[in-house]
């Protein structure tokens, strides 16, 4: 074991994350008796990032705040009272701080034991378990209906898609480039639309007169617009994110209040945040997993390789270039 590790910590808040982000050399803590020592083999990347960077993922937040959230990784020690886990297990973790790190010390009960430390059974933990609780528990997704899915080749979007398609929708994808294209069609994606080369309000009016009944939306913007105009009678627009103004910020936009578009057709904008919903978090996790393990679900990990805490900044950037296909990680090399 060495003496020291190192992780990503913002040491001044900015959403322009290589800014706020310092790499800094710490000391082993001393394990305490329901606590593990993982160390971390892969991280998720999350559009999410440069919210945390910037303060404002957690409201007052100040400098330094440790970066990164979910990690696969393998048990290197356990604390005295630890019986579960054993030194060799592969565990996800999911905590604020946890994974832009190259060990981690979680609570025992904070550990999810994995047979594999892989990026698949990583993009479970946010991307995977966002998607399957936001369209069950708050879409209340049924079967039969049309469901738009917004950045749908993306970490979260690829579990929206194929969990929509499962349930017996049709399913409608957004995306940006004919590889993703590609990408939406394997996964089952009944309609791709590629938004750099057709308008989504005009093809969403002409193909489906009748509006879209669910809308899974995590980009923001004049997508978010036009995805509430395209609701249909009792539609529900679950509102995950809106990635496209994290770094810049929300635009003001001065227009008449939403209630003209939602109430003549009884539909609804509903808002959702993960962490809110850890009452349903085994179920859904119990879930995913079957789903992948048996191949119901596929899960596509997008191929650029990023190594070590060093290139995390450029994963994070990766990200917001709009150019990854699936989930983004960083591998920290063993
Ligand atoms: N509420 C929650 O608890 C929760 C949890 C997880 C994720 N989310 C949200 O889900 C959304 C997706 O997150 P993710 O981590 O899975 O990311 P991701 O989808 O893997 O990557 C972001 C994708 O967004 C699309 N995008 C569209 N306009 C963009 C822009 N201006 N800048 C950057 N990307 C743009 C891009 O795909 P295309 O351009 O091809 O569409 C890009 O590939 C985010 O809004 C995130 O905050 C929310």
């Amino acid at each position: 074991m060495p003496e020291t590790y190192r992780k990503l910590v913002a040491t001044r808040l900015s959403t322009d994350f290589r800014e706020a982000a310092e790499i800094v050399e710490e000391e082993f803590p001393e394990l305490k008796p329901h606590e593990v020592l993982i160390r971390n083999r892969y991280a998720a990347v999350n559009a999410t990032d440069v919210n945390i960077s910037g303060g404002r993922y957690q409201p007052g937040a100040k400098p330094p705040i440790d970066l990164g959230a979910e990690a696969a990784g393998v048990v290197v020690e356990t604390g005295s009272a630890v019986k579960h886990l054993r030194e060799g297990d592969a565990v996800l973790t999911s905590t604020l701080g946890g994974g832009y790190r190259e060990y981690n010390v979680v609570r025992a009960s904070n550990a999810i034991r994995v047979p594999e430390a892989t990026p698949e059974a990583l993009s479970i933990m946010v991307s995977g378990l966002t998607a399957s609780i936001a369209l069950d528990e708050v879409g209340e997704m049924s079967s039969g209906e049309t469901v738009l899915v917004t950045a749908a080749a993306g970490g979260t979007g690829q579990y929206a898609v194929q969990l929509a398609k499962r349930a017996g929708n049709h399913v409608i994808g957004t995306c940006s480039s004919a590889e993703k294209v590609e990408l939406l069609e394997d996964l089952g994606c009944d309609h791709p639309i590629n938004y750099a080369e057709d308008d989504v309000a005009d093809v969403l009016s002409e193909r489906y007169p009748s509006g879209i009944n669910l809308i899974y939306e995590g980009v923001g913007g004049s997508l978010f617009d036009v995805c509430v105009d395209a609701l249909a009678r009792y539609g529900r627009l679950l509102s995950i994110g809106y990635v496209s103004e994290y770094r810049e910020g929300a635009e003001r936009v001065t227009q008449e209040r939403i209630y003209t578009s939602l109430l003549p057709k009884s539909a609804s904008v509903r808002g959702f945040f993960l962490p809110h919903y850890a009452e349903h978090f085994t179920e859904h996790m119990n879930k995913l997993m079957r789903l992948q393990e048996s191949g119901a679900i596929q899960v596509s990990i997008d191929d650029h390789v990023f190594e070590g805490i060093e290139q995390v900044a450029d994963a994070v950037e990766y990200l917001h270039s709009g150019k990854s296909r699936g989930k983004v990680v960083v591998r920290f090399p063993e």
